[in-house]
């Protein structure tokens, strides 16, 4: 066999699985890799992988951008994932400092305590690492690497440590996993869902909470089973914040909620009624009585703090739970909004506290019935942890490179100290213009964010009357930017040939931004736009077998049926905007193609979201249901379209 490609094959299977034998998808591959070389080299392979590595150290002095999105605490110190320079920062927790760094990835997206151990998500390479710090040597090592589903964004671990949870974004997984013989992670099952999850919360009965990324799905997994169960819908979007409440028979969720039948108007941002920011209250028993089949619609109110509705949708089915345990609080009053609250501790005395990311502070309040009160932290916290021991809660700041830290003890939270996690160098423009997407200070009285409606780049799915088609009383669909740069002209009816402009228009009227036009960060924000790329499929994300034959005759479909002539060239759009029978409800007839780059990814779909699968926008073949297309037409295009 040529040394060329026993090589070739060492470091591809090094790419994919260093250290464990995961799931059955990875051992299948590797066989796949492997079989003209034999299962002796893949042993001999392995063994090799699976000695410890140890993690580089870095100097925290050196000048670079951290940006630290998760925090959590174990055995006296503080560790932060820094997805910006894809490090560890280590914080001695006695001498509130600073004191080490280590290289782990390129960008981590999450980290946890694993009883003495360190769990972290490599991103990028989507791998979930298990670490070991040694303070006395004051070395990291990496014990294990295990691959899990594409796009790892965040991880749970069960009371017991006996269950791992880990979510994959755009491939919309769940990876469950357990402690091996030698008590390292291994693969037991891989959940798929109907969503993209991020955050995750173990029920004390170990059942997994998973909750959506974008829009408002909570849904119950078996962890027995290993299956997805009941999907309730809260009234409300980017959910980040998931604990459980004081009676145990609870979870409390932070999340926002955009009102889509209103506009961006000064007066509607001031008073708090195009979005809201809350702390909604879900009883678990409400999962118990929710139908599997399809997603329960919760309609929740603020009446008296509790809950009264039920299902506000016909194909819905109703909570049948006790419906007094549905809670709602508004975070935020006009002039001091709370755009992007986000994870959230209650603590064994009651005290809950929550980042509000965007406005750079922690809302807390020291018992349940008590009104929430804010301190100023560092920018953007969007983590924190507790050390119940030394009674102080840690926030990571991800857009200053900080950890402030809360003191616990005295009549209330105080905050103690910020700690810098090292020198930050010069932002680029770009990413100032990232800084700037996730400040809700640019919003009036800092209700949201950018990301609010954008979440993260993509969309939150809903619809917003933000004056895109210069009038008011037809909602549209908020755009996903992810892939933006490429494809103007900007807005749904294609009115903004410029990002620039389009990026100006959103600064003035969707943020209601009350800067000067001079001040507006338009130049920051676009080229921050211009460096977000289309997510992939869900089906590629997932590293689907695809019918190569199906592919191939929906390709060639999608040419014949002139699909091509409006979805046309690498990003599969147009500069034109064309009138395919859809009009918006004040006789807007011309819409601009959106790209069709990651399509599979958003939902619903069209100006006003009306097709709510892929299958609803394949009706016909312009989309004005005049000529509606044969069902094995619909089909080949579907398989085409989840291609992309
Ligand atoms: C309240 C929700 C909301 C907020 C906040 C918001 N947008 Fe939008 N955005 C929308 C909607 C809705 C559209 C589509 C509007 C239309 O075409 O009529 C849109 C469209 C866009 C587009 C056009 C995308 C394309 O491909 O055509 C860009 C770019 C954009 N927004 C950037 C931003 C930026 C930058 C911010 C923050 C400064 C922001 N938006 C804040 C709702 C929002
Ligand atoms: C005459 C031009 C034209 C043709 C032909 C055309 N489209 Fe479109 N397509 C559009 C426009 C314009 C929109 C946006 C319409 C709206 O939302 O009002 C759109 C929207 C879509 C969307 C939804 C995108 C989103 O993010 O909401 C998909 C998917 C799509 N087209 C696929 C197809 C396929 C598949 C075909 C062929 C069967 C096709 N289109 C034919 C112009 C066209």
């Amino acid at each position: 066999m040529p040394r060329m490609i026993i090589m070739k094959i060492i470091i591809k299977v090094g790419d994919i699985l260093p250290g464990s034998l995961c799931t059955e998808t990875f051992i299948m591959r590797i066989k796949l890799e492997i079989c003209q070389i034999g299962a002796f080299l893949l042993s001999i392979t392995l063994s090799a992988m699976a000695a410890d590595e140890s993690v580089p150290e870095l100097n925290p002095q050196r000048p670079a951008v951290r940006r630290p999105v998760d925090i959590c605490q174990s055995e006296g110190f503080v560790f932060t994932a820094n997805h910006g320079s894809g490090s560890i920062s280590v914080i001695d927790a006695d001498r509130l400092l600073t004191v080490q760094e280590f290289h782990a990835g390129k960008h981590l997206a999450a980290l946890e305590s694993w009883g003495t151990r360190l769990l972290v998500l490599d991103n990028s390479r989507h791998q979930l690492l298990t670490l070991q710090y040694s303070a006395a040597e004051g070395k990291m090592r990496i014990l294990d690497r295990c691959t899990v589903a594409d796009h790892p964004v965040d991880i749970a671990i069960s009371d017991d440590g006996s269950l791992i949870a880990v979510s994959s974004l755009w491939s919309r997984m769940v990876t469950l996993l357990e402690p091996n013989s030698a008590g390292l992670p291994q693969i037991r099952n891989a959940v798929p869902l109907d969503f993209a999850p991020r955050r995750l919360l173990f029920t004390q009965d170990q059942q997994l909470l998973v909750a959506d990324s974008f829009g408002g799905s909570l849904c119950l997994v078996d962890t027995v089973s290993g299956k997805a169960g009941a999907v309730l819908q809260i009234n409300g979007h980017n959910i980040r914040g998931l604990a459980h409440g004081p009676d145990g028979r609870s979870v409390l969720v932070t999340a926002q909620t955009l009102n889509s039948d209103t506009f961006t108007t000064y007066e509607r941002v001031f008073w708090g009624v195009l979005m809201r920011n809350s702390l909604h209250t879900v009883p678990l028993a409400a999962f118990q009585s929710a139908a599997v089949s399809s997603p329960t619609r919760i309609n929740e109110t603020y009446a008296g703090g509790s809950y009264s509705g039920i299902s506000d949708r016909s194909d819905t089915a109703d909570v049948t739970a006790d419906a007094a345990a549905f809670g709602l609080y508004p975070l935020g009053t006009p002039s001091i909004g709370s755009g992007d609250p986000g994870q959230l501790i209650v603590t064994a005395d009651d005290i809950t506290m929550l980042v509000v990311s965007g406005t750079n502070q922690v809302a807390y309040r020291v018992a349940g019935h008590l009104p929430f009160e804010r301190m100023r932290v560092g920018r953007r916290p969007e983590s924190l942890c507790v050390d119940a021991d030394r009674r102080l809660v840690f926030v990571a700041g991800r857009f200053d490179d900080s950890v402030s830290v809360i003191d616990l003890e005295g009549k209330s939270p105080a905050l103690r100290q910020i700690i810098s996690l090292g020198t930050q160098r010069e932002l680029t423009p770009v990413e100032q213009g990232e800084r700037a997407f996730y400040d809700a200070s640019l919003s009036l009285d800092g209700w949201y964010s950018c990301h609010s409606c954008h979440t993260d780049g993509h969309t939150n799915g809903l619809l917003s009357d933000t004056f895109g088609d210069e009038d008011l009383g037809a909602p549209k669909k908020v755009l996903s930017l992810l892939g933006t740069g490429d494809t103007g002209p900007w807005a749904w009816t294609g009115g903004r040939g410029q990002l620039e402009e389009q990026v100006t228009t959103s600064l003035i009227i969707s943020m209601q931004c009350q800067l000067e036009t001079e001040e507006l960060p338009v130049v920051e924000l676009s080229s921050y736009l211009r460096t977000l790329v289309p997510p992939p499929s869900v089906q590629a994300a997932r590293r689907d077998q695809v019918n190569q034959q199906l592919l191939e005759a929906g390709r060639k479909l999608f040419q014949q049926r002139g699909c091509i002539d409006c979805h046309a060239g690498v990003h599969l759009t147009s500069t034109d905007s064309w009138d395919t029978g859809l009009h918006d409800e004040l006789g807007v007839t011309h819409f601009n193609p959106p790209s069709l780059r990651g399509v599979s990814q958003r939902r619903p779909w069209f100006h006003d979201g009306r097709a709510d699968t892929l299958e609803d926008v394949l009706r016909s073949s312009h989309h004005d249901q005049s000529a509606p297309l044969p069902v094995e037409e619909i089909g080949l295009l579907k398989a085409y379209l989840e291609s992309l």
